[in-house]
Order: C-alpha cells, then sequence, then structure tokens
C-alpha cells in the first residue's frame, strides 16, 4: 500500500536508529524518501555551489545547479559575488545556458530581456512603443539567491532562515582551514563531471567514515606495491563535529608531501596545531553535509610524494543517479611543475580514470541496485552500523569535535545520519 509523505516521515523516526547503528536500506532506493530529501535537505542546507577562483575576474561568472535548480553566480564590476537564480523574470526561460564566461549583462534567448550581473533587468525590447512610457523595470530583476563563502568555498541556500555559514560549518571549519585554507588555493581546469548509477548518500557515506572499505576494494594497490600493508588506512583519527560533518585523518607520515617553499605561507595561515597536522598529514577525507565530500591524498610521482586536493559534490538526480563533480585545488604560489604533478597525482587516483574511482563506482552502483524499489522496505532489510559503538573518544586530540584515535569505526556515519533524520523529521 502507498504511504503518505506523513506516514513516511514516521516510519523513519521509528525505522532510523543511528545512535544504536541500525540503519535500513530503503534510505538508499526508495523515491519518497528521495522526494523528502529534496524538500527537507537539499532546499534548507547550505549546498556548496564552487570555488572563488572560479570567478577571480570582473564579470565572470559560473552556472551551476542548487538543489536542481540552475544559478547564475557572477562575480560584478564592483568585485561582489552574488548568486541569482537563472531564470528570466519575463516568462521564466533559462537566462544564460553557458556553463562560464565573462559578462556583464545577460540577454534572454526568448525575448530579449536584458539582466545587468546584478540582477538588474536594464533593457525590454520596444519597451517604450509595447508598455508606453511610464514602464518600471525595477520589479523585473532576478531573484537573488543567498551566497557565502568560506575560505574561498562557495555554498548557496534557498533557505533565507537558514543560520550563517560560518555557523553551519561551526568546529568543522578548524579542518577547513587545513584542508583550504593554509595557502591561496586555486581551481585548476573546468570540474571534471560524471554520472553513477547511484544513490548520492552513498559517496557522502563512503567518504564521511568509511576507511574500513579500503583494505579490500583498494587492495589491488596493496597488490602493486603502492602502499606497505592492507590495512594502511586505519591509522589516524576519525572525527565528527555537529550537522553531520565528519573527516578521517592519516597519520603520521615522515615525508612532507606539500611544497617545501611554502611552508612559510602555511604557517602564517594555519596555527602551530593546524600546521602540526598538516606537516604529519598522510590523508584527510571528509564530508561537509550532506553532499561535499573532500581529499588530500598523497601520491609517488616520479619518485616524490605529492600531495593532492580536491572537492567532489555528490548531486543527486534521481533517487539512483548522481552527478560527481570535482574540482582539482592546488596552492596558487606552487610552481607549475609541482602544480603539474599534483594535478597528475590526482587524475592517477580519484577521477574517472583513477584507480580508486573506478573501485568505488563499482561498489556504489550495486548497492544501490540491490537497494531499489520497494522490496528493502518491505522486507525490513537493514544495514549494520555498529563498528565502534563499545569505543570512547579521546579526550586530548588538539583539533576540535569528537575524536576516535583510528579511523576504523563508523562513528562518522552515525553522526551523518543522525542530522539527517533531525532534518528529515523536524
Ligand atoms: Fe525572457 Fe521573455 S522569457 S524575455
Ligand atoms: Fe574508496
Amino acid at each position: 500500500e502507498e504511504m503518505s509523505q506523513t506516514d513516511m516521515i514516521d516510519y523513519l523516526k521509528e525505522s532510523v536508529q543511528p545512535e544504536s547503528g541500525a540503519i535500513p536500506a530503503f534510505l538508499l532506493g526508495d523515491p519518497k524518501v528521495y522526494d523528502i530529501e529534496h524538500k527537507k535537505v537539499f532546499l534548507k542546507t547550505w549546498l556548496f555551489i564552487g570555488h572563488e577562483s572560479e570567478i577571480a575576474n570582473k564579470n565572470d561568472f559560473i552556472t551551476r545547479d542548487l538543489a536542481g535548480y540552475s544559478v547564475i553566480i557572477s562575480r560584478g564590476a564592483d568585485g561582489k559575488i552574488r548568486g541569482l537564480y537563472n531564470m528570466c523574470t519575463h516568462r521564466g526561460m533559462k537566462l544564460c545556458r553557458a556553463d562560464a564566461g565573462n559578462k556583464s549583462s545577460f540577454t534572454c534567448p526568448y525575448h530579449g530581456f536584458n539582466f545587468k550581473n546584478t540582477g538588474d533587468c536594464i533593457g525590454v525590447p520596444l519597451q517604450k512603443d509595447l508598455y508606453g512610457e511610464g514602464f518600471d523595470k525595477s520589479g523585473l530583476g532576478l531573484h537573488k539567491i543567498r551566497i557565502e563563502s568560506y575560505k574561498g568555498l562557495m555554498f548557496g541556500t534557498w533557505n533565507d532562515e537558514a543560520e550563517p555559514l560560518v555557523d553551519f560549518l561551526g568546529d568543522f571549519k578548524w579542518y577547513l582551514d587545513i584542508l583550504v585554507g593554509r595557502a591561496e588555493m586555486e581551481v585548476i581546469g573546468p570540474p571534471q563531471r560524471f554520472i553513477i548509477q547511484s544513490n548520492w548518500k552513498i559517496g557522502a557515506d563512503n567518504f564521511v567514515g568509511d576507511s574500513y572499505h579500503t583494505m579490500v576494494t583498494h587492495g589491488s594497490i596493496v597488490k602493486l606495491g603502492m602502499v606497505p600493508s592492507a590495512t594502511y588506512s586505519k591509522k589516524g583519527y576519525q572525527i565528527y563535529t555537529k550537522n553531520g560533518h565528519g573527516l578521517n585523518l592519516g597519520t603520521p607520515n615522515p615525508d612532507f608531501a606539500f611544497p617545501e617553499e611554502l611552508k612559510d605561507e602555511y604557517k602564517s595561515n594555519l596555527t602551530e596545531e593546524q600546521y602540526d597536522v598538516l606537516s604529519n598529514l598522510k590523508n584527510m577525507i571528509g564530508n561537509i553535509f550532506p553532499n561535499l565530500s573532500f581529499l588530500i591524498s598523497h601520491t609517488k610521482v616520479k619518485g616524490q610524494l605529492i600531495s593532492n586536493t580536491s572537492v567532489r559534490l555528490w548531486r543527486p538526480v534521481g533517487v539512483d543517479k548522481m552527478e560527481v563533480i570535482t574540482w582539482f585545488l592546488v596552492e596558487k604560489n606552487a610552481s607549475d611543475d609541482w602544480k603539474r604533478r599534483s594535478r597528475e597525482s590526482f587524475i592517477l587516483t580519484f577521477s574517472p580514470s583513477g584507480i580508486f574511482e573506478q573501485d568505488d563506482t563499482e561498489v556504489f552502483t550495486d548497492i544501490t541496485a540491490a537497494a531499489a524499489g520497494t522490496m528493502p522496505l518491505v522486507k525490513g532489510l537493514t544495514f549494520n552500523y555498529t563498528m565502534g559503538l563499545h569505543r570512547k573518544p579521546v579526550a586530548d586530540f588538539i583539533g576540535p569535535g569528537v575524536v576516535f584515535d583510528d579511523k576504523f569505526t563508523e562513528a562518522n556515519q552515525r553522526n551523518f545520519y543522525r542530522y539527517w533524520l533531525d532534518l528529515m523529521t523536524s
């Protein structure tokens, strides 16, 4: 029998139990859950839309998806960044159909209304003739969207009541500083985009806390001798903060995998404690709720250990489908040679042709197929998320959050689903 939305929300309250580690399979395949997610999660929270360096110059713009709706992110002649709903106010046509460019105004492809990149309507074809002398265009401006940035990462939201971005990120900012605030960072090239037949939460779950899978899913890199042992990803810390955010810090690392000549820049941007984490970092993998994952990983390129930094969006385009959008980030003041090698190390590992990415994608699509449709709900199929429930957090870690002193635990997934459930049932 068809469940109403209210019934579904009640059923979520009863069946999703992050505290005791019971997460039902139907969350990954039920179309009703997907619809509720759109309203209660994606239209409510901050969502990543790009990096400020993608629109570095005056009048640069990008168009991006914000919870299923196209938005224009533009840097005005005044240097200010604005978010505009990419819908012409005359009859609703998509105003700008390019992914990126440099324009001070946009002309609608339907009847030719012209809008400045501040959103103001500045031109209507045959205005005097068709609308008369006193026609007022001031009410025709594009709908403005809240955009806020943290250390170059731009987020947008449809929710006018959403707390400020910095409050939403909370203590997690401490770790984001290491990710993107350690130096002036820039995105190289347009983001890579590819479609995976997967529910978006599998990607978020994997990056927020699943270091455990690396032993098996990525076992081939052990066989190839690229890492010393199968448990290479166990050592380190798993950390979560409020609002579902979480990360995994691989540490220690005897080699410094960042450009030596930038040590002063790092030190001036980070606290001593943050610099200590950076200089001992082996890798750093996490997720900003709901769907922005990030990664610093190291790969040997021509005998030298090179770090690469990236962020990725698991953009839902259906209950069983997502577009993965990845941005490669690099220190702006690194040498061209270092930037090239860092990018190479990224593409070798995390990109459609990268070895890790291909491993993970196989898993994500098979889980999605297994969890599809109504059977998993009817049968009450449930996944076990109890790993590490018996463990206590460490008290003396140098960074904020709830910290566990090895990465093989599911504390972060439980934290992710706890906040997800809060939003879904609010
Ligand atoms: Fe844009 Fe008419 S819909 S000008
Ligand atoms: Fe993986």
